[in-house]
């Protein structure tokens, strides 16, 4: 705590912006000690221009179109051809649409800006990484002092020792670029910490459909924004056994900017497959057990109580969005 208040935490937000990813970039603008200084966009989830519409329509709806800008990065993976979750999340808005503002989103790429910005703030800069890792593993070939700049990473990413999502082995941000996760995972990064799809999202991370509801009808352009982003990715999760709706990307954002969020976390040397196809993007998480010099933090349990209390008041906050969203009641 400051004299000016509560210390803010600045970070990148490196993100496939479809469902959940627009929840964490809700918090990156509207909770108390974020410091979003860049939207940074990757290929992942959705098409690659339904996801920059998907991050603009965000700062819309929160009437922060100014609050920092949105840099294109990779648009497909180091080596590979992109793999899509469309059939999990539909567009990634659930239909929604808006023009985007001309100069909205910045001519300098993504992968620039991470390094432009740690080189102007070094040490001081986290990123919070919560879709396939191409735009981070192609700063660190790029520049590799970038590993020396940056304060932390959070991931978003992998299992740990549990079942993937797109395939039974792995989960999709280390499916989709298996390559640029282990490139990330070997750069030396000091403080790098892992929030897991399972067990880690399938336990805190998790919201009901009945807690879910409650949510949805707020009252607030934010609470029906939130309806239009995740319900297509809670009936698809109900499909296939996901008792609710998931949001791993806003519970790693979280974890950074309020740590007492995270109730047990414990080092490991991760490493991810790049070399079989069955089991491509399996994070290999190895605790003390093994002779393995860790090189992150993965979160083996959070506070999911108080995360979800943070979500239903940034839910609850009343925003006038600032651009006409078509398919929203506002
Ligand atoms: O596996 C979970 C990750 O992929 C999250 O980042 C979410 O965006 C999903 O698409
Ligand atoms: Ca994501």
């Amino acid at each position: 705590m400051s004299v000016n208040g509560p210390t803010r935490v600045p970070f990148i937000l490196d993100t496939d912006s479809a469902q959940d990813d627009c929840v964490a970039i809700l918090f990156g603008l509207l909770d108390p000690v974020a410091d979003m200084r860049a939207i940074t966009m990757v290929a992942g989830n959705v098409g690659f221009e339904e996801q920059v519409r998907n991050a603009a329509m965000t700062l819309a709806v929160a009437d922060r179109l100014d609050h920092c800008p949105i840099h294109r990065g990779c648009t497909q993976p180091l080596t590979r051809a992109w793999a899509s979750a469309s059939d999990v999340h539909g567009d990634g808005a659930g239909g929604m649409t808006m023009c985007i503002p001309e100069g909205m989103v910045s001519t300098t790429h993504a992968v620039d800006a991470m390094l432009e910005l740690t080189s102007q703030h070094p040490g001081e800069i986290s990123l919070v990484c919560i879709g396939p890792l191409t735009n981070v593993a192609a700063a660190v070939i790029k520049d590799r002092s970038f590993v020396e700049r940056v304060k932390s990473v959070y991931i978003m990413g992998g299992s740990n020792n549990g079942r993937g999502n797109i395939t039974a082995a792995a989960e999709f941000n280390f499916y989709v670029d298996p390559e640029a996760a282990q490139i990330v995972f070997e750069a030396g990064f000091a403080n790098v910490v892992v929030v897991t799809w399972d067990p880690l999202t399938l336990r805190d991370g998790l919201l009901p459909r009945s807690e879910y509801e409650k949510l949805t009808q707020l009252g607030t352009p934010l609470a029906r924004f939130f309806k239009k982003l995740c319900d297509h990715t809670l009936a698809y999760d109900e499909s296939v056994g996901v008792p609710g709706s998931t949001h791993p990307d806003s519970l790693t954002l979280a974890c950074l900017l309020h740590p007492e969020l995270i109730v047990a976390s414990s080092p490991y040397r991760v490493d991810v497959e790049t070399s079989s196809e069955l089991t491509r993007g399996y994070s290999n998480m190895q605790w003390d057990k093994f002779d393995a010099i860790p090189n992150a933090h993965v979160v083996e349990a959070a506070d999911s109580k108080a995360f979800f209390a943070r979500l239903r008041d940034l839910l609850s906050t009343a925003t006038t969005p600032a651009l006409p969203i078509t398919g929203l009641d506002v």
